[in-house]
């Protein structure tokens, strides 16, 4: 089996390779962390984005979209905490001179303690086979015990280091001799906070500018307009509203491809509940959040929930749904019980009231609101690099395959001619024409047909539709599927409703 860190590589290089995604600025060395979405990149990412568009909005009547500017008022971010409390806690190494996240640096220590043990529980699961009780095991192996102990013990040290005082976090990265991954130099300073906001200017003249920030999240957007939104819209809680775009973080670490970017797309969702049944939306926007990612087919192994046992100041329940990345599961959307927090904050600062008035219970009151935040570009992630197989066929040779969900596919089909005369361009060229009103097509006469089969496979089209000389006889065509290289013939007028079958968002939407 290929190890974990080469399925990345080969994921990082099939999406340059193929068009999807480039390094930002690439002619002068790129752009640490900024990433550029290439010609099949902004389809499936627009695909990505056009999904969840579809299942929040369209398909909820109590939910509206909103696109706020990505600049805001700066006194949005003081009142909403970014100012104060957005940090990271930052480490810097005296001789690399390389800068870390502190609480980064001792995570990945202790998950390495976590992988011992979790190697010990797979070396038993081989050697006893079905009757190994993975509970008991856990329990009573002593290094097991042992590997799982000290794990525990140093997130809870670290969480309790990040609340009360970070130079127990220093400490703590002395007394487990975490040293730089880079250099192996221990030679650390002190742990110091680091704000995540980027700051920017509004005005021409240096004396008039205002200092402003590139907003590190859509949400507050949301919560600004919330009220705008209810009047004008006549919405009744519990509505939501819906936003998709541009977020920006000065991360420290910001690595692992586009997972960690400098600046990335959120979908966000903020639904406005009547205080008190904040948890029952709360539940319910778990569910439904998981049965999204769900639908798409990616496998249900490949999901899990993270409770937050900690919450930040504003929340009274927190989740994320975290997704098996080719690096191990990590946090793909969160979904946050944020009480009146921002509501309340925003009215405090603006001077402004931001209550709703309940014309069932006959009074005012400012809502509570459940969160949805998905990032755009982790979504995009884990769809390709969980998509992204290599596959041994009956002849024993191999073929790369993009096995995308067809409904996210670039391209949805390729119309090859099998040779480049005789008139099978032009029907070929005629097949595009009919199809492209629905579908995003591709013509492709260049190399052996086989060969245009295999780049099909590696950039993810769905269906391959060749047109050869009994075409011009009886108006056929044979269509071959990706996944199972099956081939069919079909008539040129069925085609569009095989597509349509295969790829509509209503079939995949509805597995929910
Ligand atoms: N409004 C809530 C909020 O912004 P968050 O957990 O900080 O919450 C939500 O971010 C989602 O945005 C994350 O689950 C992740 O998918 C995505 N995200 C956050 N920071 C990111 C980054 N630097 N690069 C890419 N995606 C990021």
């Amino acid at each position: 089996m290929a190890k974990q860190e080469d399925i990345f590589k080969n994921v990082v290089s099939h999406a340059k390779e193929y068009g999807f995604i480039f390094p930002s600025s690439e002619v002068y060395d790129g752009l640490s962390a900024v990433y550029d979405y290439a010609q099949n990149g902004v389809e499936l990412k627009k695909n990505i984005r056009e999904y969840w568009w579809k299942s929040m909005v369209q398909m909820n009547e109590n939910i509206v979209g909103l696109d706020a500017a990505i600049l805001m008022h700066p006194t949005t971010w003081k009142a909403s905490g970014h100012v104060d409390a957005f940090n990271d806690p930052l480490i810097d190494n005296k001789d690399s001179k390389k800068r870390y996240r502190a609480d980064v640096l001792v995570e990945d220590h202790a998950e390495k303690i976590n992988q011992k043990a979790q190697k010990e529980i797979e070396k038993a699961r081989a050697r006893f086979g079905d009757a190994f009780n993975e509970e008991e095991f856990v329990a009573t192996n002593a290094r097991v015990v042992e590997y799982l102990s000290k794990y525990k013990e140093i997130l809870s040290r670290l969480a309790k280091g990040m609340t009360d005082d970070l130079q127990d976090v220093k400490a703590l990265i002395e007394e487990l001799e975490i040293a730089d991954p880079e250099t192996g130099s221990r030679n650390w300073t002190d742990v110091k906070q680091f704000n995540l906001m980027f700051g920017t200017k509004l005005g021409a003249s240096a004396d008039s500018a205002m200092d402003l920030y590139l907003r590190p999240e859509t949400a507050q957007g949301i919560f600004v307009n919330f009220l705008n939104v209810q009047k004008s819209g006549r919405m009744k809680v519990p509505f939501g509203i819906a936003q998709t775009g541009k977020a920006f973080r000065n991360e420290i670490v910001a690595r692992q491809f586009i997972f960690r970017m400098r600046e990335f797309e959120q979908m966000e969702m903020q639904f406005f509940v009547r205080p008190g049944e904040e948890m029952k939306w709360y539940h319910h926007w778990k569910e439904t959040r998981l049965n999204w990612h769900l639908s798409l087919g990616l496998g249900k192994e490949n999901y899990r929930f993270h409770d937050h046992e900690k919450l930040a100041h504003y929340a009274n329940a927190a989740a994320d749904i975290e997704f098996n990345f080719p690096f191990g599961f990590k946090e793909l959307e969160g979904i946050h019980s944020r009480t009146d927090f921002d509501l309340k904050a925003h009215e405090q600062y603006s001077g402004r009231k931001l209550q709703y008035f309940d014309p069932e219970l006959n009074e005012n009151y400012v809502p509570y609101v459940v969160e949805t935040s998905v990032g755009l570009d982790r979504m995009f992630l884990a769809v390709f690099a969980t998509s992204l197989q290599e596959e041994t066929l009956e002849d024993g040779s191999t073929r790369t395959v993009l096995k995308l969900p067809s409904v996210l596919a670039p391209t949805k089909a390729a119309v090859l001619p099998l040779i480049k005369r005789d008139g099978l361009p032009e029907i070929s060229k005629k097949i595009i024409d009919d199809l492209k009103w629905d579908f995003t097509v591709a013509y492709d006469e260049k190399d052996a047909v086989g060969r245009r089969y295999r780049r099909q496979d590696a950039l993810g089209t769905p269906f391959c539709i060749t047109v050869d000389h009994q075409t011009i006889e009886d108006q056929t065509v044979t269509i071959r599927h990706r996944d199972t290289m099956k081939q069919d013939r079909v008539k040129i007028s069925e085609l569009k409703d095989i597509i349509e079958n295969e790829v509509s968002m209503k079939n995949w939407l509805m597995k929910m």
